[in-house]
């Protein structure tokens, strides 16, 4: 059984793209039974750029209730906040002395930011044995993640072949990455990536009338309901087709191309489909909001599974440290 483990930035609520480009399919890696999944809200990794309390604990409640809105089950994955989790920030000291200057120098994530080094504290710098530190405490396996992660997994493979090769112990499991290149992008409402940084997201877990807005807003061009359209370059169509039936699909395909349909045809149809599509996740992300308790009594089945690994881990190395 492979330990898979990956961290989820917890930067607030999450849109349409998160959901299809990231919270549904680790769910369904996670549910596979030969895999022994860790999933986690990387919380301390936000104090590097998020300083304020009310915004992180409401970020922590909305990333938390949107994933076990959209399925996760904390009976078969390990879900946990990485701050409850404490070992990890010991570990990340330990990893400290043997990770070299140069490397952490040479990190994009602090590259793209040494322009303006004043803005750089030094929790930024040391982000990436931090995160080496959130995967080597759990003797993760394989650590699914996105290209822009890569080198930041190289870097946990040579601290823990650093801190191996020091102490003479396998002391620390060598993890592989798994990057999917093949992970879909998923427009915004003005046709680019959809991002929470762009201001162009679909959160489908609005009440209705404010999706229905957002849904209305999709960019489209100015032809009339009696022209004759472009289903391939309509961001509506585009995001239809993430969730319609081929039947479905097809049929506004052919819409498009006969004339007579309009851009608010389109817009309602996708919206009925992403009502009906999200109904028990919007729910179930209501419920969890309304219930914050429910949302942390599940984090805390997480992390008193986590816990004894984690534990355990520490000890090894403390143990091949001389402490
Ligand atoms: P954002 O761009 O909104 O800040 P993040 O960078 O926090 O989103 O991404 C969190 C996860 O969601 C990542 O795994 C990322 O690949 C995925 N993701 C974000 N936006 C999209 C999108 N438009 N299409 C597909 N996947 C996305
Ligand atoms: N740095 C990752 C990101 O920006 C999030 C993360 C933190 C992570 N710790 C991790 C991912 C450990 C995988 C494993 O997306």
């Amino acid at each position: 059984m492979a330990r898979i483990l990956t961290g989820i930035q917890s930067s607030g609520r999450q849109h349409l793209g998160n959901i299809l480009g990231a919270i549904l399919p680790a769910i369904e890696l996670a549910n596979e039974p030969s895999n022994d999944a860790y999933l986690f809200i990387a919380d301390l990794h936000s104090l590097t750029t998020v300083k304020d309390a009310t915004a992180r604990r409401e970020n922590l409640l909305t990333t938390a209730a949107a994933w076990l809105a959209c399925g996760l089950d904390v009976n078969k994955v390990v879900f946990y906040a990485q701050s409850d989790l404490p070992e990890c920030t010991e570990l990340t000291w330990y990893l400290n002395c043997f990770t070299p200057f140069p490397m952490l120098a040479n990190a994009h994530s602090f590259k793209d930011k040494a322009a303006k080094l004043a803005d750089v504290n030094a929790g930024l710098f040391d982000y990436p044995v931090l995160m080496a530190s959130d995967i080597l405490l759990y003797d993760a396996d394989i650590v699914p993640v996105g290209k822009d992660q890569k080198q930041h997994l190289e870097m946990t493979r040579d601290i823990a072949k650093a801190l191996n090769h020091q102490t003479g112990q396998p002391v620390l499991v060598v993890p592989e990455p798994r990057i999917d290149s093949s992970v879909m992008t998923i427009p915004g409402i003005d046709g680019k990536k959809m991002s929470k940084s762009y201001g162009n997201v679909i959160d489908i877990f609005l009440p209705e009338k404010q999706l229905k807005n957002q849904v209305m807003s999709i960019n489209t061009d100015s032809k009339t309901l009696d022209e004759v359209k472009d289903p391939d370059s309509c961001t509506v169509v585009q995001l239809y087709a993430l969730l319609a039936t081929a039947d479905d699909l097809a049929e506004m395909q052919a819409n498009y191309r006969s004339g007579g349909y309009g851009y608010g045809h389109a817009k309602k149809a996708l919206l009925d489909l992403l009502l009906s599509r999200f109904a028990d996740e919007r729910k179930r992300f209501d419920h969890f909001m309304a219930n914050p308790e429910a949302v942390h009594a599940a984090l805390k089945v997480g992390a008193d599974r986590a816990r004894p690994v984690a534990k355990a881990t520490l000890a090894r190395v403390r143990e091949a440290l001389g402490y």
